[in-house]
């Protein structure tokens, strides 16, 4: 599938409830959400079949839109169902799954009180690939020249796509610069958090995470919490000053496309991948399985 554009490919998109041949899920160009950021979205990942975290990922979609203004005409469980029926009939087992909820084309303006609201379901194959050697290596990331906005500035808080801009921004200079992405700071200066993950460091045995108060609270950001405090790893959910970074010991992503992923450097700070990090890489793995195949012989049937 790599290098197949994203509007040519093979199946069927979920469009405002009905089943449509994949290339046939268009929207007119005088589409709100295409000219004024009035969409909100989420990214997921189906293990072995099983869309992992999906209920959590449908309150955050509905909440996203709720931040802008905007009610999802579905209820949660016939977004799950619907995410869930797509990927069956879709035959894919690992797959990257894209829920999007946006303003129509009523009206054309800033205002668009009226707009009915649309949704689609997207699901792609993305193998759950995982190359032990490379990705132990860590990436490198730059540090960004753009800033998370203020809660005051914009709905930080919210998967919205209109906060994507400053991320893809970030993320073309990071590449430019020869990194594989950029670590963003907050609008006070305070380590946030990269284009598309979320960020973790390790000192002295402790993982060190900034408080999501003006940026995306991952889902698996909760996940990787969870699986630290179960080994008794201490987790600080703080501000954390860039210059921290000097004295971190290690440094990982978290996110549902990037999993656990290492970092070997961030701008001039240098960080090796450790036991906290594999170990954290590894439990993420295995809790993303879906439940029913790593259950005990002894318990099937
Ligand atoms: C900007 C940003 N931050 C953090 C995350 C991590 O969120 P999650 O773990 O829910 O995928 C994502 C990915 O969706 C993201 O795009």
């Amino acid at each position: 599938m790599a290098g197949v554009p994203f509007d040519q490919r093979d199946g069927e998109i979920w469009f405002n409830g009905a089943y449509v041949p994949w290339s046939d899920a268009k929207v007119h160009v005088l589409t709100h959400g295409l000219h004024y950021g009035s969409s909100v979205f989420e990214g997921e990942r189906a293990y072995g079949g099983e869309i992992f975290r999906l209920e959590d990922h449908t309150a955050r979609l509905i909440k996203s839109g709720e931040i802008l203004g905007f009610k999802i005409p579905y209820t949660a469980e016939e977004l799950n169902q619907a995410q869930r029926d797509l990927l069956a009939r879709s035959g894919l087992v690992d797959a990257y799954v894209r829920p999007v909820a946006w303003r129509g084309s009523e009206m054309m303006g800033v205002s668009a009180q009226n707009n009915t609201i649309n949704v689609a379901i997207a699901i792609w194959e993305w193998p759950s690939y995982f190359d032990p050697a490379e990705r132990l290596k860590g990436i490198r990331l730059d540090m960004a020249k753009y800033r998370r906005p203020d809660p005051q500035t914009a709905p930080s808080t919210a998967k919205a796509a209109g906060l994507y801009m400053i991320c893809t921004l970030s993320k073309h200079a990071a590449e430019a610069n020869g990194y594989a992405d950029a670590l963003m700071l907050d609008w006070r200066g305070y380590v946030a958090e990269t284009t598309g993950a979320n960020v973790f460091f390790v000192k002295d045995g402790v993982l060190h995470t900034p408080k999501a108060d003006c940026f995306l609270a991952g889902i698996t950001r909760d996940t990787v919490i969870k699986l630290a405090q179960a080994r008794g790893i201490e987790v600080r959910e703080r501000v954390i000053m860039p210059e921290e970074m000097s004295d971190m010991e290690e440094c990982f992503l978290t996110g549902t496309a990037a999993e656990v992923t290492p970092v070997s450097e961030i701008g001039p700070y240098r960080f090796e991948v450790g036991e906290i990090t594999r170990t954290l890489m590894a439990d993420y793995l295995n809790e993303v399985q879906p439940k029913s195949s790593t259950m005990p012989m002894a318990a099937a049937g």
